[in-house]
């Protein structure tokens, strides 16, 4: 591992310095600074200037919100729905695009600015950081040209059995939209656009870290979005939102997070019948590397997939089977490649592994790798792997770690690779069938044969699987879900428009009297709804 570079506070380039950050909340069209605040501190350790101590730098003040100013909040976003009346629920498919687009361009002049604040606040690299906006900008572009095709597609009249309809997708009501850490911009964004373009209101209560960065984009929000359709506060997640769930104030939840969570907040809802849940969730996603597989191939995805964002995603890979015939051979091999990455602080060119935002997580990562260990696990590389500076961990290779430890079950979500030997395929399979979760899966060979038949035994297990590549999300118009812990409903560019909305319909007789009337609305252009406009 190449030796890490913490510079001094003084020592930063230019381009990299941020002004300090006093954020704001977006409520019933208000931008408000009069709640209480915290601290936000770096995970971007640094030297203090004149000494070796290192110390988290302070960038700015953030929000904090209160139950009771949450509750505001969702009270902006009833008032803004109006049991489905209201202004946003019920305007023309082409203005709330419009809208949306409007959003997008004065959001594009920040680009800059939310990518420094996004390097700064996770330690995400800076080359990441932009790809992060960028991907986001891409999302909402499709997500426009998706909302357009399908109000296209709604446009038309359906005719069956004498009676003729027009069927439309229509909102849920008040969506409380939470996303996560590790992408704080784009994942509550692939939740946040296609919710407010399908007519819903919605609260965003942003991630623990990843806050300052949506200070830059408030006027806009502001700007476009008529008052109460979008508020943005951040506060602490479950304490905060459980009296307005419990009162049944909230239609729809978008959340990316833990299971654990998901499942709290969903059992506290009065009528959960009544409250839709679209959740991506914990995942312990396993690679098999097959006896014949390319060894290069596997060991360049496996170390991409297991370390990029230092492990810090929902898809990263986070188990290996390796067959017993080439274990030796493809440890080498991934210890060489995890020990060529560079770590460091987010703005270094070729940086790969950055400190990570919970300032515990190391701390537990380390435990985990010291329970493993106790329990027969061996550590490849444990000179250089496993060490902690700050909040970052350099990259640990374990080998032999027994299912029975938290590293060999639960998902690390940080920069450890723990690697199983196996010798029968069903063992992997086994393993799939056995665990919690069903996101996705990595396979490593060339004998179609075994792959195909793997595929078919385990494709109603897992909602992606890979072929000689890492596990991953993208491209964003693919589905993107999970089963048993990994999630609820799919997000994709298409299937989010569905997933924040519901089929309604108007139905008449093809007699004289319901062609009539359907004619007449029709030709008046007296609704909004029954309407054969369609956005060009
Ligand atoms: O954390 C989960 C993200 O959706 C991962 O997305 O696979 O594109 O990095 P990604």
């Amino acid at each position: 591992m190449r030796p890490i570079y913490i510079p001094h506070d003084n020592e930063l380039p230019e381009n990299v310095h941020i002004p300090n950050f006093h954020g704001r909340v977006l409520i019933g069209g208000k931008l408000r600074t009069d709640v209480p605040y915290k601290t936000v501190m770096s995970p971007c350790w640094l030297k203090r200037r004149g000494s070796d101590e290192l110390y988290a730098p302070e960038i700015g003040q953030t929000p904090n919100v209160t139950t009771e100013i949450f509750g505001q909040a969702v009270d902006a976003a009833i008032a803004a729905w109006s049991q489905g009346t209201g202004e946003w629920p019920t305007a023309r498919m082409e203005e709330r695009i419009n809208a949306v687009i409007s959003f997008r361009d004065r959001m594009l002049k920040q680009r800059e600015l939310v990518s420094k604040l996004l390097m700064w606040e996770i330690a995400k690299p800076w080359t990441d950081s932009l790809a992060e906006f960028d991907r986001t900008i891409k999302y909402i572009d499709d997500t426009v040209e998706a909302t357009k095709q399908l109000d296209r597609d709604c446009a038309r009249m359906h005719f069956s059995e004498g009676i003729m309809a027009q069927i439309r997708r229509a909102p849920l009501g008040v969506t409380l939209c939470m996303g996560p850490f590790n992408y704080p911009l784009n994942e509550t964004f692939t939740t946040l656009i296609p919710a407010l373009i399908m007519g819903n209101t919605v609260i965003v209560k942003i991630p623990r870290w990843g806050q300052l960065l949506w200070e830059p984009l408030l006027e806009a929000f502001h700007d476009c979005f008529p008052p109460g359709v979008v508020n943005i506060i951040n506060g602490l997640g479950r304490a905060i939102i459980a009296d307005s769930i419990h009162a049944g104030k909230i239609d729809t939840l978008a959340f990316i997070g833990s299971s654990a969570v998901a499942n709290k907040i969903k059992l506290s809802h009065p009528r959960p019948h009544r409250f839709r849940s679209i959740l991506s969730l914990d995942a312990k996603n396993p690679a098999i590397i097959m006896p014949d597989a390319k060894i290069d191939v596997a060991v360049a995805e496996c170390t991409r997939g297991a370390l990029t964002f230092n492990g810090q995603r929902c898809t990263a890979l986070k188990i290996f089977f390796v067959h017993k015939s080439i274990r030796k051979n493809f440890e080498e091999a991934l210890v060489a490649k995890v020990e060529s990455l560079k770590c460091g602080l987010p703005w270094e060119l070729g940086v790969s592994i950055t400190p990570m935002p919970d300032f515990a997580k190391a701390g537990s990562l380390r435990e985990q790798i010291d329970e493993a260990l106790r329990s027969g696990a061996r550590a490849l590389n444990p000179d250089s792997g496993g060490k902690i500076i700050g909040s970052l961990m350099t990259p640990a290779v374990v080998s032999g770690v027994p299912f029975s430890t938290r590293l060999g079950c639960n998902e690390q979500f940080g920069p450890v690779l723990p690697v199983v030997e196996y010798d029968r395929i069903e063992e992997f399979e086994d393993y799939v069938v056995q665990s919690h979760f069903g996101s996705q899966a990595s396979f490593f060979g060339e004998d179609s044969e075994i792959i195909g038949k793997l595929i078919d035994r385990l494709s109603n297990q897992l909602c992606r699987i890979n072929l000689n590549t890492q596990c991953q999300r993208g491209p964003d118009v693919f589905p993107f879900t999970g089963r048993k812990d990994s999630g609820e409903g799919t997000l994709s560019v298409t299937d989010a428009l569905r997933s924040f909305s519901i089929r309604s319909m108007v139905a008449a007789k093809q007699d004289s009297s319901g062609k009539g009337i359907v004619r007449g609305v029709l030709e008046g252009g007296d609704s909004h709804f029954l309407s054969t406009d369609i956005v060009l």
